[in-house]
């Protein structure tokens, strides 16, 4: 059985996890308003990993005979003032993320609770992942500066990134 401290802490969690599909999804609607569909493209690969995020907590709320109470989300910023701008906020918003993960590992370890501790570990990892691959394209973006063949180029790249793994059969 899951501890309430635990329990309060993830369902708060599928919250986050599901509030970033909704910003990615928000991000991919801004770069389709620009005709910018590979980094479209990218946002929705990245809003579909993040929704498997969301349900992994769910399914580890149940299989340990908890409630999962699901939340409010909030309206997700809609514009930005660039591409860059908008992969600068999707990192800033992966970095609370990670903080959000490593509290909850916190709290496993302050609980001694073994089971939330092995599944927390893989998002540790995860969020190690995520935070590279936005740099990376931040990285990108910042080297093409205003050249308008260069944004082509490297919206022609991201349009190659397809979703991640969905969860495995026996987690979905
Ligand atoms: Fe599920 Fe991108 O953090």
């Amino acid at each position: 059985m899951i501890g309430q401290r635990i329990q309060d802490v993830m369902n708060e969690q599928i919250k986050h996890e599901t509030f970033s599909a909704y910003l990615y999804f928000s991000m991919a609607a801004f770069f389709h308003s620009k005709s910018l569909d590979g980094m479209a493209q990218w946002m929705k690969a990245q809003a579909q990993e993040e929704f498997a995020h969301a349900l992994r907590f769910f399914n580890h709320i149940n299989d340990r005979g908890g409630r999962i109470e699901l939340q409010a989300l909030e309206k997700p910023q809609t514009v930005w003032e660039s591409p860059l701008a908008a992969f600068k906020a999707a990192l800033q918003h992966e970095e609370f993320i990670t903080s959000k993960i490593n509290d909850l590992a916190k709290m496993a370890d302050e609980e001694n609770d073994r089971a939330a501790a092995i599944m927390l570990q893989w998002f540790v990892t995860e969020q190690v992942e995520e935070e590279a691959n936005v740099s990376t394209v931040i990285d990108m973006l910042e080297l093409i500066g205003d050249s308008g063949h260069g944004l082509l180029m490297a919206d022609r790249e991201l349009g190659t990134r397809v979703a991640g793994p969905i969860l495995p059969p026996q987690e979905v």
